[in-house]
């Protein structure tokens, strides 16, 4: 494998494709920043719904904006898949031609375009590039059992795991293991069929690919990465946790400011003692819960960051109505902002929980800084990333994953974790993990040497 450097790379151009949600676009960026920084040239192709603002990025990156057309309604609802098709039905086109425009202009005398790297949910910017002859690696924001899910997805309905019943939903998924049936992705706001159709154009798009790059790390998903090796025949590249690799990503794609005074706050608060709560940028939670969870911070009697972005709670545009006397309760011993500068809210000794939706991105930070975690997915490969992190690695705790929050439960999880014998045991597996996570990304660790594989494949394309 020819090995880069930056003289050598230099002019070596890749255009990246990210989906315009702030978990898939953060990973993808972060990825352009670790190749940048080994002298590939950076072209950001992005919807103009939700685009990035360039300020935030090398000034040398270039930026590129794809038209996509889909109803407004569309985009505001939760029925994300249908939204995911129609985005990659609008993009093909614009996609191309923008493409096409960019070859044009970037001869091989400039280097030329190597590939295009995409979100693996963009299969229609994958199909296209192909049909101009450029190589596409498609990127899995998600975990690999969360990839190997989508491949068994059609088995998983024909068998009758899915939908979810309430009879079925704590039996083991046996083409699937260690899933139980309520683990399964699913998005519950969407059809099962258009859901499924997603999947599918998705894994037929990655077998097409010259590669898959995952954001995990091989000594913790090695079977998972084994078994889509063996199933795709393509090359597979773990090169998590990626916000360890690379540069962190500022942007957010809602035109929110990052509230960087919490920061301050916490540089005044005890180690380990803060708990942060954030459920990522797209899970949507009833007015009732959004209640019993502002009671249940409030009775935990532990300080804590709460990141209430608006569209949060169903029913509205801004953030709900904290309940009567909230403020009263919590003074001091509490922040609420509307984003945070969440890499380094996780990498503060003051933080001891993480109350979290699982996202894959984060569960992966929290992962890479030794954070314990409370689990309450929402959607999506919530459910599996959450099992894993309690059942599987015991790094966290669950609360209320099955039925609407109660204040109480809450404040009973913040103590497990934080106070008794069990969440010191947690603590302790979860410093174990971040170990492994860290020796990954060492000098000849399997993440990094994952990524100058990858770095080499590009620039022998
Ligand atoms: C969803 C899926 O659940 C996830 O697994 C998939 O890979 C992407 O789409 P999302 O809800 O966006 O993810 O959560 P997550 O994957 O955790 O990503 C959120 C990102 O936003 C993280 O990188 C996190 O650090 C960042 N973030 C979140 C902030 O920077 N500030 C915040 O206040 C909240």
């Amino acid at each position: 494998m020819a090995s880069p450097s930056p003289s050598r790379a230099a002019g070596h151009r890749v255009v990246f494709f990210p989906f315009p949600y702030q978990g898939h676009f953060n990973p993808v960026l972060r990825l352009a920043g670790a190749l940048h920084a080994r002298g590939v040239a950076v072209t950001v192709f992005h919807t103009d719904l939700r685009a990035p603002d360039p300020a935030d990025y090398p000034s040398d990156y270039r930026f590129v904006s794809v038209p996509v057309h889909v109803p407004p309604e569309l985009v505001a609802s939760e029925d994300i898949a249908r939204l995911v098709m129609e985005l990659n039905a609008s993009c093909a086109e614009p996609f191309k031609e923008h493409l096409t425009a960019l070859l044009a202009e970037e001869g091989e005398e400039a280097g030329g375009v190597r590939c295009v790297i995409t979100d693996v949910i963009w299969y229609s910017a994958q199909a296209a590039a192909r049909e101009l002859g450029v190589p596409a690696l498609g990127f899995m924001t998600s975990s690999a059992a969360s990839f190997r899910s989508f491949m068994v997805y059609p088995a998983l309905i024909e068998k009758g795991y899915l939908p979810v019943q309430e009879e079925n939903k704590d039996d083991p998924v046996e083409v699937l293991p260690p899933f139980r049936v309520k683990d399964l992705q699913r998005i519950e706001t969407s059809s099962l069929a258009d859901f499924a159709t997603l999947l599918g154009h998705t894994v037929d798009g990655a077998r097409k690919s010259s590669g898959l790059i995952i954001n995990t790390v091989e000594a913790i998903e090695a079977v998972d990465l084994d078994m889509i090796r063996v199933d795709m025949s393509i090359p597979v590249f773990a090169v998590g946790p990626l916000n360890k690799l690379a540069p962190p990503v500022k942007s957010s794609l809602y035109e929110l400011q990052q509230d960087r005074r919490c920061l301050d706050w916490l540089g005044k608060q005890a180690p380990g003692s803060v708990v942060y709560v954030s459920f990522g940028s797209l899970a949507a939670m009833d007015p009732h819960d959004f209640v019993e969870l502002a009671w249940g911070l409030a009775g935990s009697k532990r300080p804590f960051i709460w990141v209430v972005r608006p569209s949060l709670i169903r029913g509205f545009e801004s953030g709900g109505d904290l309940p009567r006397g909230f403020w009263d309760e919590v003074g001091d011993r509490g922040r609420i902002v509307d984003w945070a500068p969440q890499d380094e809210v996780l990498a503060h000794p003051a933080v001891g929980a993480f109350l979290t939706h699982n996202g894959w991105n984060s569960t992966m930070e929290a992962v890479s800084e030794g954070v314990p975690m409370i689990s309450r997915p929402f959607l999506g490969d919530q459910y599996g990333n959450a099992m894993f992190v309690c059942h599987v690695w015991k790094v966290g705790v669950e609360v209320q994953v099955d039925n609407q929050l109660e204040r109480g439960k809450i404040q009973d999880a913040i103590a497990e974790l934080m106070e008794n014998k069990e969440g010191r045991e947690i603590r302790e597996r979860i410093t174990k993990l971040k170990e492994t996570a860290e020796k990954s990304i060492e000098e000849s660790g399997l993440s990094h040497t994952a990524f100058l594989n990858l770095a080499g494949l590009i620039f022998s394309l």
